[in-house]
C-alpha cells in the first residue's frame, strides 16, 4: 500500500486526435490477432519515464523538471507493430528513436534519480501500448506508416479503479518555439 502522499506518476508523448484515431485502428485490427484487452482511447500514449509511487515532494521536483526541460519538437514515423509474449503487450513503434527523443528521455530520466526516484537501466524502446494479456503468435503485423508529430510532452498521473488505469495529464510542456 503506498503512503497517503504518494502519487504513482509518470511523463509521457500525448498523441492529438487524428493520430489516436489512428492508433484506434491499429489497435481494433490488433486486436483480431492477437485477441487481449485494448487500451481505451482517452488513454492512448508513449511512455517517456515511468516514475512509479513517489513523494510529494518528488512530484514537485518532477514538475520543475518539466518546467526547465528543453525539447526539440520531432516526428515520429510509426511504422512497426508487434506482440511481446513476455509481458502479453501489443504495440505500435516508430522505425527509429529521433535524437530529440532520445535526448528528451535522458533529461528527464537523470533529473528523476537527482530526485531520488528509481529509475529503470533498461535502455528506452519507445512504443505505445494497444492490448495488454494478448495472445502473441509469430505473425507478420503490418501497419500503414503515419506521422506523429510531436510538439509536446506531459505529465501524467495514473489511478487505479476497479482493475482500469485512468491517466489524469497534470501538466503539459511545449516544445521551443511552441506556444
Ligand atoms: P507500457 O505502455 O509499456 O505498459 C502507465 O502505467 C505507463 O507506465 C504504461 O504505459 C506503462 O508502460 C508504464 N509502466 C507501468 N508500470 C511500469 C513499470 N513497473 N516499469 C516501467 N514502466 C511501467
Amino acid at each position: 500500500m503506498p503512503a497517503v502522499d504518494q502519487q504513482r506518476l509518470f511523463f509521457a508523448l500525448w498523441p492529438d486526435d487524428l493520430c489516436r484515431e489512428r492508433m484506434v485502428r491499429e489497435a481494433k485490427k490488433l486486436h483480431e490477432v492477437f485477441g487481449g484487452r485494448i487500451t481505451r482511447r482517452e488513454s492512448i500514449h508513449m511512455t517517456l519515464v515511468f516514475l512509479g509511487e513517489i513523494s510529494a515532494d518528488q512530484a514537485q521536483a518532477m514538475h520543475a523538471t518539466g518546467e526547465r526541460t528543453r525539447m526539440q519538437s520531432f516526428s515520429l514515423h510509426m511504422a512497426g507493430a508487434g506482440c511481446w509474449a513476455h509481458n502479453r503487450i501489443a504495440w505500435l513503434a516508430p522505425a527509429v528513436t529521433p535524437e530529440p527523443l532520445a535526448r528528451l528521455v535522458k533529461d528527464l530520466r537523470r533529473n528523476a534519480r537527482d530526485a531520488g526516484i528509481v529509475i529503470e537501466r533498461r535502455p528506452f524502446t519507445p512504443h505505445v501500448s494497444l492490448l495488454r494479456n494478448a495472445q502473441c503468435r509469430p505473425v507478420e503485423t503490418k501497419i500503414p506508416l503515419f506521422e506523429w508529430r510531436v510538439q509536446d510532452f506531459v505529465l501524467v498521473r495514473s489511478r487505479r479503479d476497479a482493475g482500469t488505469s485512468h491517466y489524469e495529464i497534470l501538466a503539459r510542456w511545449p516544445a521551443d518555439g511552441i506556444t
